[in-house]
C-alpha cells in the first residue's frame, strides 16, 4: 500500500513574510500525526530557511523547487543540494515543466541533477510531461517513456524518488486531464519504472499527478490505482484550498 504524498510548489510567489504566513496556516491545518497521506511544501529559495523553522513541529515536509548538479563552485545564481540537505529541506522537486520550457533543462540536466540530489540525501520529485501539440499527435507515451527512462539513466536506487506527472498542457491552465487521461499515463510510467528495475520497486514507487489540481477534481484524481496524491501550484497557495485536497488524499 503506498502512502499518498501531496506537495505544494509555489512557484516564484510570496515573500518571506507571506511564505510564513501561509506556512503557519497549513502547519496549524495539518497538524501532527496525519498518517493517511504526507505533505510537503515548496516556498520559493529565500523563504526556505524560516519556513523550515516554523513547520518544524508539523509532520509537513520541505521542499526546493529546484537544485544545481554540482556541490560548489562558480554557478552564480545557482543553490546546490548539498546547501538544500543542510537547511533542512527533505525533497527538491527537479525537471519541472517549467524548468525545461522556460530555462532549457533537458533530460541530461535533469539526470544529473536527480544523481547529485539522492547522493546528498534529498528525496527527489521528478516531474515528466507531455505538450499539447506531443499529445494531440499522438506521442504523449514516448514523450513520457523518455524523459523517465533518461531522468532515471544510472540511478541504482529509487526508493528516495517520486515522480510526478504533469501535463504540461494543463499546469495553470484549468485545464485538468480527466482521471482516464492521467491513470492511463500513471500506469505506463509504472511499467516503465518495472521495465528498468523489477515489478516490486514499480509497485513501490509513487507517482502524484500535476496540473491544476483543486479540491473539486482531487477526489476523482486521486481514486484512480496508479494516482498517489499530487503536486499542487496555484491551489496551494490558499490554505483552505490546499487542505480540502489534503484531506482527499486521506
Ligand atoms: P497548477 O501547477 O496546479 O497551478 O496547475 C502545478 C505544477 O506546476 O506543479
Amino acid at each position: 500500500m503506498r502512502t499518498k504524498i501531496v506537495v505544494g510548489n509555489w512557484k516564484m510567489n510570496n515573500t518571506i513574510a507571506e511564505s510564513l504566513e501561509l506556512a503557519t496556516g497549513i502547519a496549524e491545518a495539518v497538524g501532527k500525526g496525519i498518517h493517511c497521506c504526507e505533505v510537503g511544501i515548496a516556498p520559493s529559495f529565500p523563504a526556505l530557511h524560516e519556513v523550515g523553522k516554523v513547520i518544524e513541529w508539523s509532520d509537513i515536509s520541505l521542499a526546493a523547487q529546484n537544485c544545481h548538479y554540482e556541490n560548489d563552485g562558480a554557478f552564480t545564481g545557482e543553490v546546490s543540494a548539498r546547501m538544500l540537505a543542510a537547511l533542512g529541506c527533505s525533497f527538491v522537486i527537479l525537471g519541472h515543466s517549467e524548468r525545461r520550457q522556460l530555462f532549457g533543462e533537458t533530460s541530461a540536466i535533469v539526470n544529473r541533477k536527480v544523481k547529485k540530489a539522492l547522493e546528498e540525501g534529498l528525496r527527489v520529485i521528478l516531474c515528466v510531461g507531455e505538450t499539447l501539440h506531443e499529445r494531440e499527435i499522438g506521442v504523449t507515451e514516448s514523450v513520457i517513456t523518455g524523459q523517465v527512462v533518461e531522468g532515471l539513466d544510472g540511478v541504482s536506487d529509487i526508493s528516495n524518488l517520486v515522480i510526478a506527472y504533469e501535463p504540461v498542457w494543463a499546469i495553470g491552465t484549468g485545464m485538468t486531464a480527466t482521471s482516464a487521461q492521467a491513470e492511463e499515463v500513471h500506469a505506463s510510467i509504472r511499467a516503465t519504472v518495472a521495465g528498468i528495475y523489477s515489478p516490486a520497486v514499480a509497485d513501490h514507487l509513487r507517482i502524484q499527478y500535476g496540473g491544476s489540481v483543486k479540491p473539486s477534481n482531487a477526489v476523482e484524481l486521486f481514486s484512480m490505482p496508479n494516482i498517489d496524491g499530487g503536486l499542487i501550484g496555484g491551489a496551494s497557495l490558499n490554505v483552505g484550498d490546499f487542505m480540502a485536497i489534503v484531506k482527499a488524499a486521506c
